[in-house]
């Protein structure tokens, strides 16, 4: 790959073919029986067509929406008209929901209801992996449209082991068995009361996590940082910790690893939260967006 490079010969980026690989090395894609996917690209993002989610979804189904779930790390459905209960019975199939300890419920505890737009824009514009400021961050999650708006609100998804295959030699060696330190302090601390804080504060305080994690499933080194929630690369001064990690943020996102995804309503998406980053686009206001989240609790990177 080539680098792009400012007059002093210090590298700004990469340019010219990057590596596009989806599956492990070695390892061949199976075709699927159950249903028909439709890829959003080589990497990450594919529509599932001949589901309907309204009906129960059995152990094979199962078993190979799980398959598609890892190979392609997004999974878009459309036209599911279900309801929270359905919602959460879906992503229930993944394992125990979050109940998240700091967004309002819908009709279901386990489903969050997130609704924007009028008096309140959405601040999910920050590209980041859910909740990574626990021990154990979200497996992934089930995003449902309730209301769409009638123009923007998409969501992005970048894949993060592409990210991590993509980044130069030096670099992957400068984090290799490094830890960051992930904190939910600068988001949703911001603002709250001091009371209410100190309680959060005390049963989330500031979690270490590997810089590149393995994945749990496939075994490729994943690169584990985000813009949202990693605070700094423990055992650098602060300075070179924000410069590499701003070299990482860039890097995680070339459009290349990306999928966009315009919702419509009663769409769903389901995505491995262990293996992406995503951003949701805030250009939608004043018009509004209602959507509804179940998270699949994970367990500890490594
Ligand atoms: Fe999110």
């Amino acid at each position: 790959m080539s680098t792009v490079r400012n007059r002093l010969g210090e590298r700004r980026t990469a340019l010219g073919p990057r590596v596009l690989r989806r599956l492990p090395a070695g390892v061949e894609s199976a075709p699927y029986e159950l249903f028909e996917l439709r890829p959003y690209g080589p990497l990450i993002g594919a529509e599932v067509h001949g589901v309907d989610l309204r009906e129960p979804v059995g152990p094979e189904l199962f078993a190979e929406l799980d398959r598609a779930l890892v190979e392609w790390k997004v999974l878009f459905f459309r036209d599911q008209p279900i309801d929270s209960a359905q919602h959460r019975a879906f992503a229930r199939l993944w394992g125990e929901l979050e109940v998240h300890p700091f967004l309002a419920q819908g009709d279901v505890p386990e489903v969050v209801r997130f609704s924007k737009g009028a008096d309140s824009a959405g601040v999910e514009n920050v590209w980041h992996t859910d909740v990574t400021w626990r021990q154990e961050p979200a497996l992934g999650s089930v995003l449902r449209a309730i209301d769409v708006p009638e123009y923007g609100g998409d969501t992005l998804w970048a894949d993060m082991a592409a990210a991590y295959d993509n980044l130069p030699a030096d670099v992957q060696e400068r984090i290799e068995g490094r830890t960051a330190v992930h904190d939910f302090a600068f988001t949703f601390g911001l603002g709250m009361d001091p009371d209410a804080f100190a309680k959060m504060r005390e049963q989330y305080p500031p979690v270490e996590h590997p810089v590149v994690r393995t994945h749990p499933v496939t075994g490729r080194k994943t690169l584990f940082v985000n813009e949202f929630f990693t605070d700094h690369i423990v055992g650098l001064p602060d300075d070179e910790s924000e410069e590499l990690l701003a070299f990482l943020f860039k890097q995680s996102t070339a459009p290349e690893y990306q999928a966009r995804f315009r919702w419509s309503p009663d769409s769903v998406v389901v995505w491995d939260n262990r293996a992406t980053v995503h951003y949701a686009v805030n250009d939608y206001h004043p018009h509004i967006r209602v959507m509804e989240r179940a998270a699949i609790l994970g367990d500890r990177p490594y």
